[in-house]
């Protein structure tokens, strides 16, 4: 009984952290892509001269995730990788239109 209680404490509380941690995502993304994409994307996406303009890029994640694993013309591959890159498609889900 109790060990059920507790079971479900530690699922509830498992939960409690996967939403923050999905509600920060975005944010942590956002610092990254103004380090490491900003440059040729400019701030937030808006578009810098070198790399196009992200904001209201219609552009599925599937395909920005490909952009970033294999890179394309002077865009690097791999800038970012890992929880970097997940975060990274975290903000770029909150400023590409859906393709
Ligand atoms: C050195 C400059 C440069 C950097 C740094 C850079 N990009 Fe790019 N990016 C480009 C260019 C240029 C293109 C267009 C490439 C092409 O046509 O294949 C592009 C294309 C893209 C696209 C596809 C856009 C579309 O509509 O097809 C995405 C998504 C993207 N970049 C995301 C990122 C992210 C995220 C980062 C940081 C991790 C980043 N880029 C860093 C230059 C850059």
């Amino acid at each position: 009984m109790s060990d059920r209680l507790g079971h479900d404490r530690a699922e509830a509380g498992a939960r409690v952290v996967d939403v923050a941690e999905s509600r920060e995502r975005p944010y942590r993304g956002e610092t990254v892509f103004s380090q490491k994409c900003a440059s040729c994307h400019g701030a937030g996406g808006a578009g810098g001269g070198i790399g196009p303009k992200l904001i209201g890029d219609p552009l599925s994640l599937a395909a920005a995730k490909a952009q970033i694993d294999n890179g394309g013309s002077v865009m690097p591959a791999s800038l970012v990788r890992g929880g970097q890159e997940r975060d990274v498609l975290a903000y770029l889900a909150t400023v590409l239109a859906p393709p």
